[in-house]
């Protein structure tokens, strides 16, 4: 693997959650933050930070930098974008699952008068027939989350945004959950918006989301939540004129934060770096050897690798749990466990050693 940027923690599966910090993520913290501050004027020199962040994250989903907003969660990302795109429809009407992410459900019940239909939780969302037998017509938006958290499952994006797209329903895509570990193309998916965070897979910690507007669908969407940033000239300050940024900064808002940029921009510089294929098949070559030598049925996300993210879902018999849950509370090993299982995500930094000891935990040794 070469010079391993990122801080390797034995047996750490958490990716899904927290990717590892870069290993100088406090020299960059330093020298594109407080040396800023400490210095002179920080602004124009924080909003090249931004820059940079907005630069690296276009980068990895194949967009020009001008289509890129930042955001500080997904959640708040997805309320101005959702509450921007329902403007003036009586009623609504948005497709969303039930294996979405809390979160996704949560900011659309939000949008006043919408009729919400959602996909059951237990809907096969790796193939295009679940997504078509649920495409109605008088749907405005569909909500797609890209690799789900809690089965690994992956959907097939493009072709469902290509289906909806034909009958003029718009989409959304949560790839919080891919981004950094699936590759993504914009250019190929042709998806209204799409909407990550750096946390997880990009290893930039929290704080640090963002918004794709597609550019000709984003001219045409007045958000509510604005601010001085949103304006197109942020630094005019006539209280009396207020025109949208033309640019996807009109869902920027006030005054954004720089520290968490800084730190995604130059973990996500590693990730272009490395490249998302080449991680994902780091990923596909760990998953493959932690999964042999143990029953199929014990694993709960997709076997298929073109229909799995990046995380395995591990269900094995009780003794085996309660060995991993000992383990977990001695700190030897690092996963959570939701009602599907046990996830554990295997990145870049994760080793041969790390198999191992995963092994040695559920064979009891
Ligand atoms: C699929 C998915 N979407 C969204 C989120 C988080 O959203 P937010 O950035 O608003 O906390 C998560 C977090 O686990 C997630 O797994």
């Amino acid at each position: 693997m070469g010079n391993q940027p990122f801080q390797h923690l034995p047996n750490y599966w958490l990716s899904h959650s927290v990717g590892r910090p870069l290993k100088n993520a406090s020299e960059v913290l330093t020298e594109q933050y407080l040396n800023h501050w400490q210095g002179s004027e920080p602004w124009p020199l924080w909003l090249q930070t931004i820059q940079e962040f907005k630069e690296q994250a276009s980068q990895l989903i194949n967009a020009e930098a001008t289509t890129v907003c930042p955001q500080l969660n997904v959640s708040s990302g997805l309320t101005k974008m959702l509450n921007a795109m329902c403007k003036g429809k009586p009623n609504p009407k948005i497709l969303l699952s039930e294996a979405d992410f809390a979160t996704i459900s949560f900011v659309a019940k939000q949008v006043p008068n919408a009729e919400l239909r959602y996909l059951p939780a237990n809907a096969d969302v790796t193939v295009l027939s679940t997504w078509t037998d649920y495409l109605q017509e008088d749907l405005d938006v569909a909500l797609i989350t890209h690799v789900f958290s809690n089965t690994g499952m992956r959907a097939p994006v493009k072709e469902i945004v290509a289906e909806y797209r034909s009958r003029s329903i718009r989409s959304i895509i949560d790839v919080a959950q891919s981004i950094g570990i699936v590759p993504i193309d914009v250019a190929q998916w042709q998806a209204d918006v799409i909407i990550g965070t750096s946390v997880k897979w990009l290893s930039g910690g929290p704080g640090a989301a963002f918004m794709y507007v597609e550019p000709s669908f984003c001219s045409n969407l007045e958000p509510s939540d604005v601010g001085w940033f949103s304006h197109q000239d942020p630094f005019e300050f006539d209280v009396h004129n207020f025109e949208y940024d033309q640019t996807s900064h009109r869902f920027l808002g006030g005054t954004p934060s720089v520290a968490p940029f800084a730190i995604a921009a130059a973990s996500i510089a590693e990730i272009n770096r490395i490249g998302v294929t080449n991680i994902l098949t780091h990923n596909q070559h760990i998953a493959a050897q932690l999964t042999a030598d143990t029953p199929a049925t014990w694993w709960h996300s997709p076997a298929l690798e073109t229909k799995r993210g990046g995380t395995l879902v591990f269900k094995p018999p009780e003794d085996i749990s309660n060995r991993l849950l000992h383990a977990h509370q001695n700190n030897r090993i690092f996963l959570d466990q939701r009602a599907t299982g046990f996830r554990l995500s295997p990145c870049w930094t994760n080793t041969e050693a790390d198999i191992a000891k995963f092994k040695r935990i559920i064979s009891g040794n």
